[in-house]
């Protein structure tokens, strides 16, 4: 367990999973952001939203959802842009959390 506002980085079954505390409520995606693999646990997490410490893209950390790509002069020169997070199930028993990969 850790406090809201932050986030942790876990490798699981080869799976590099990003767990943040969101409000109280933990919340799992993919920790490696699909623009050119940033690792996302070393970036920002500010509410619910997670910046990418490489170029910046932004997702809802509760739904792996991409907010705010990259700008358009960086997407060309870096051959695209960044889509959505894989989102994992998260359940929490006896002080536990469970992420379902
Ligand atoms: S590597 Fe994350 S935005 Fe480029």
């Amino acid at each position: 367990m850790f406090p809201p506002g932050t986030m942790r980085g876990f490798t699981v079954k080869y799976a590099y999973i990003l767990l943040a505390n969101v409000d109280g409520n933990f919340h799992a995606v993919t920790a490696v952001c699909p623009h050119m693999r940033g690792y996302l646990p070393i970036g920002m997490l500010e509410g619910n939203i997670i910046k990418c410490p490489v170029h910046g893209s932004q997702y809802d950390v509760t739904t792996g959802k991409l907010v705010k790509d990259v700008p358009g002069v960086l997407r060309v020169l870096t051959g695209g842009g960044s889509h959505d997070l894989m989102s994992y199930p998260v359940s929490v028993e006896d002080e536990t959390v469970y992420v379902e990969i």
